[in-house]
């Protein structure tokens, strides 16, 4: 309930009039429909309101009215509201405005509709009554009364000067009978002659009372059951103790308000605290970075030059070694190869130092997966079966093919690994596919380890490893080359059944 908007609870179709409309003719709509306002419109447009209030107005200042159109005597300009706000927010606004109405309007202006005091005390949870025990807590103790033998102007002026919405006529301080807003524009329609009117001619009589202790609860059945706004509170000898509306009814929905904006405010305030701790989370992993650019830089120099020498050297004695020397042959291969893996650690260390510059092609994804595919080394796919899931006239995507080469290739050395120690089927699943106009994924599977939950959130931190010759840079240095794309990468791992990279991509 804390969140219903009042474009949820208005009433839809509110009637409206044009401001041409004389102001006979809009009193007497009011009452036919027994309407307490009138929207003016103009265009679709709100740009006046017209209510009960306007009338006693009218007839304190002594206006003959109704012979002049709506648009000159309507309350302007109208306030309007957007739709979504909660019943909180729209007592708040009107409680400080001091309205009783509010029009809703969708962002183009268009009216939604209007929302009065009734219609939110009618969405109220009964809870909400129940918390108030008793009517006397939020009656208006020092009421307005005014004497049955009085002028009806009399007290139409008090109500116009003091913005009441009624006047409760009393005798020997009993209530007997009371004067309200709708009484007026009753009076208003049938051009009624004010000047000589006494109260008690036109009073609504007998006055609907409570006794003082009554639950609010009970108080406002009452309200809704007789149609009516107000109950005068008596007190065993049936004098006035006290007057109690529709208003009142709401004082302690401000408690509520604020008790819901506190509810937003220590909302946001974890929000922030979240920021802040992915923010640094961030900050660690540039400064992650910032260290790994140094160590990359110095590193490249220092090794990848007598890495050069060695595979050089290897390659020579290759060619030097006499055909029969099997052994040694081996042993070279076992140099190079473990060279080759030295430099292209080197390489990766010092791709991630520098942000990626993309050189942006147009791309044809699933010759993309074919190459990375085939710059994976023979043994690592052997023993694992295969299946290449593409979707054929994928559209073509503006990316860094090289780049993503190395997303792909990683991946799907990571998923290779996943599997090399396990004893079920090993299968590499690679699926490409449009799934959203223009938006390009790429899924690849494996039935490996699976990743534990509390790694999945670290998996693509910098030097983030579980494996014994890992060192954690795969999957950092993909986010980062995805993320240069501006795509997204996520996973999906379950341990003991495999994994599976997700990258999306837009075309
Ligand atoms: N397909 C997968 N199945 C299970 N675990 C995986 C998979 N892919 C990644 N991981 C986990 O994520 C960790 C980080 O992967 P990443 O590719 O970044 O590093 P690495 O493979 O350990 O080392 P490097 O890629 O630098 O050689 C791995 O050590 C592993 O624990
Ligand atoms: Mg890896």
């Amino acid at each position: 309930m804390l969140q219903k908007s009042i474009s949820e609870i208005l009433v839809p179709n509110t009637i409206s009039v044009s401001p041409e409309t004389l102001t006979s003719e809009a009193v007497s709509i009011m009452k036919t429909n027994k309407i307490s306002c009138l929207l003016v419109i103009q265009n679709k447009k709100p740009v006046g309101i017209f209510t009960e209030r306007d009338i006693v107005r009218l007839l304190y200042y002594g206006v003959h009215a109704e012979k002049r159109k709506i648009a000159e005597l309507m309350t302007k300009p109208v306030f309007t509201v957007d739709g979504h706000i909660n019943i909180y927010q729209a007592h708040d606004l009107m409680e400080k405005n001091r309205l009783r109405h509010l029009v809703a309007v969708e962002p183009d202006g268009q009216i939604i509709g209007v929302v009065t005091q009734t219609n939110i005390i009618e969405n109220l949870e009964t809870e909400y009554f129940f918390q108030t025990k008793d009517v006397s807590k939020i009656m208006t103790k020092d009421i307005v009364t005014i004497d049955k033998e009085h002028l009806v102007q009399e007290a139409i002026n008090k109500m116009a000067k003091l913005s009441l919405s009624c006047i409760v006529v009393q005798e020997n301080k009993a209530p007997v009978g009371i004067l309200t807003e709708r009484d007026v524009t009753r009076l208003f329609h049938e051009k009624a002659k004010i000047i000589d009117l006494k109260i008690k001619n036109v009073m609504s009589h007998p006055v609907q009372t409570i006794p003082v202790g009554t639950s609010l609860y009970k108080a406002i059945s009452i309200m809704a059951q007789n149609r009516i706004r107000r109950l005068v509170v008596v007190d065993k000898n049936g004098k006035i103790k006290g007057l109690i509306t529709q208003y009142d009814t709401l004082k302690e929905l401000e408690w509520r308000y604020i008790e819901f904006l506190n509810n937003i405010l220590r909302q946001k305030d974890k929000q922030l605290l979240e920021a802040k701790k992915d923010a640094e989370a961030k900050l660690i992993q540039s400064e992650k970075l910032a260290a790994a650019a140094q160590i990359a830089s110095e590193v490249a120099h220092e090794i990848r030059n007598p890495l050069c020498v060695i595979k050089a050297g290897l390659y020579y004695l290759k060619q030097i070694l006499p055909k029969d020397q099997e052994a040694a042959r081996k042993s070279i291969l076992q140099m190079n190869a473990a060279t080759d893996k030295a430099t292209s650690y080197i390489n990766n260390l010092l791709s991630f130092s520098r942000p990626p510059m993309l050189q942006l092609k147009l791309v044809e994804i699933n010759e993309v997966l074919e190459e990375s595919l085939k710059e994976l080394p023979a043994q690592i796919l052997s023993c694992i079966e295969v299946t290449k899931d593409f979707e054929p006239a994928l559209p073509q995507i503006k990316a860094d093919p090289q780049l993503l080469k190395q997303v792909f290739v990683n991946l799907i050395k990571n998923a290779c690994e996943a599997m090399e120690e396990e004893l079920r089927v090993k299968e590499l699943r690679i699926k490409s596919e449009e799934i959203d106009k223009r938006v390009v994924q790429i899924a690849i599977s494996d039935t490996g380890c699976g990743i534990k939950e509390e790694n999945l959130t670290h998996i693509f931190n910098l030097f983030f490893a579980t494996k014994s010759k890992g060192i954690g840079l795969g999957l950092a240095i993909c986010q980062r080359i995805v993320e240069a794309h501006k795509g997204e990468i996520e996973v999906k791992s379950k341990v003991g059944q495999g994994t599976t990279f997700i990258i999306r991509i837009r075309a």
